[in-house]
């Protein structure tokens, strides 16, 4: 049996009424990191952060060597609450002051997507406010809009997660083409794949980035893929080939310092091939604002490299503020807010589901 849709907060859209706001609880659990956050949005303006709390369930999953979806579920279970009620108290709200609550619906881990949408739908119901299912990507690429220099449409969004490397162009919220993406593996997936066969831990991505500080990136000669092809796509899996080839050379008598040059070796390959593409699709598209989101946006040589090649084009980038990089329950409340401003929410049935598997121009 499916309830009724409860209806959704007015002020945001059609009949939007002056001075209308909202609050939304956002919550994401679609991988390892569960993020609750509250976040206060006007019917028009910059919605404000007035909260977060994140738990990362990565020492959890070290012992692995990566994410165990089961362990990620049941942990999601244990912190959402606790989470939720730290976020209130910090914001000096109440669960009254919650207007709506929105929850990542996908793409990720079912199970784990799961925890997060049956407590959203749950909390919703007993508050009788709406629930709404966020895209997970689009909380990525809007997440920039709480920085303190949020960028305006359109642009092109650099999307570098674990799970995804996409080239986009962003009219408005809920508008997007997809220009380019990877072929195989994911470039935090490159980071996280390099760093395992250097012996780092998990994950992977900030790991590497800190041994290739001490590294000389010219010391191996990887490959570039799809560098040179005109096309916006990528392609990561050889590059991890080629790393497990030299890792195998260098044996087990590998010095720190090699260990160091390849990481550093790694990381250039990786980040140029995301600068030059990024910079193909400003050119492609004519725009001349950048907003790089996602996990990999966090890495200290891809924001120095993307800002020199930007500023020589004359082109803006964007980044969301480091905190907000990574998986967090702020960009999953920020992007239903930004839907709501515009209008674009469907009232939901308290019947819910999930989508593992979901490209970001079907939400
Ligand atoms: O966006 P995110 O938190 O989760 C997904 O939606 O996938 O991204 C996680 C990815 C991991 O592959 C991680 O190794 C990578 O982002 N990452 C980094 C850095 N920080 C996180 N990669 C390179 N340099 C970093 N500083
Ligand atoms: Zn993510």
């Amino acid at each position: 049996m499916t309830a009724a849709a409860v209806p959704l907060p007015r002020g945001g859209g059609e009949g939007r009424e002056g001075g209308a706001a909202v609050n939304v609880l956002g919550i994401e659990s679609s991988c390892d990191e569960t993020g609750v956050a509250l976040v206060r949005a006007a019917a028009d303006g910059v919605p404000r952060l007035l909260a977060q709390a994140l738990h990362t369930q990565a020492a959890m999953h070290a012992a692995y060597g990566g994410v165990v979806p089961e362990l990620a579920s049941r942990d999601h279970i244990r912190r959402v609450l606790p989470l939720a009620r730290q976020v209130l108290a910090e914001a000096g709200t109440g669960l009254d002051d919650i207007d709506l609550v929105a929850y990542t619906r996908g793409p990720g881990l079912a199970g784990a997507l799961l925890v997060g949408a049956g407590i959203a739908v749950a909390l919703a119901a007993a508050l009788h406010r709406p629930a709404v299912g966020v895209h997970h990507l689009e909380g990525h690429l809007l997440s920039p809009f709480l920085s303190a220099d949020p960028p305006r449409f359109p642009f092109v969004a650099l999307l570098v997660s674990g799970g995804h490397t996409q080239l986009m162009r962003v009219e408005e919220v809920g508008r997007c083409e997809l220009l380019g993406e990877t072929i195989d593996d994911a470039a935090g997936e490159a980071f996280d794949k390099s760093a395992k066969l250097l012996g780092l831990g998990y994950p992977g991505g900030p790991a590497l980035a800190r041994l290739a500080a001490q590294g000389c990136c010219g010391a191996f000669a990887l490959p570039r893929p799809l560098l040179h092809k005109p096309n916006l796509d990528f392609s990561f899996a050889g590059l991890k080939t080629a790393v497990a080839v030299r890792v195998a050379a260098l044996g087990s008598g590998a010095t720190e310092a090699q260990r160091a040059d390849m990481a550093a070796s790694v990381q250039a390959a990786i980040v140029e091939v995301l600068v030059a593409k990024a910079l193909r699709a400003l050119a492609q598209t004519g725009l001349d604002r950048l907003v790089v989101s996602g996990g990999v946006g966090a890495n200290a040589e891809l924001r120095a490299r993307l800002d020199a090649a930007c500023a020589a084009r004359g082109a803006r980038v964007h980044y969301p503020e480091p905190a907000l990089c990574t998986d967090n329950g702020a960009m999953i409340a920020l992007a239903a807010a930004m839907r709501w401003q515009r209008g674009l929410l469907q009232p939901q049935p308290a019947a819910f589901d999930v989508r593992p598997r979901w490209p970001l121009q079907a939400a």
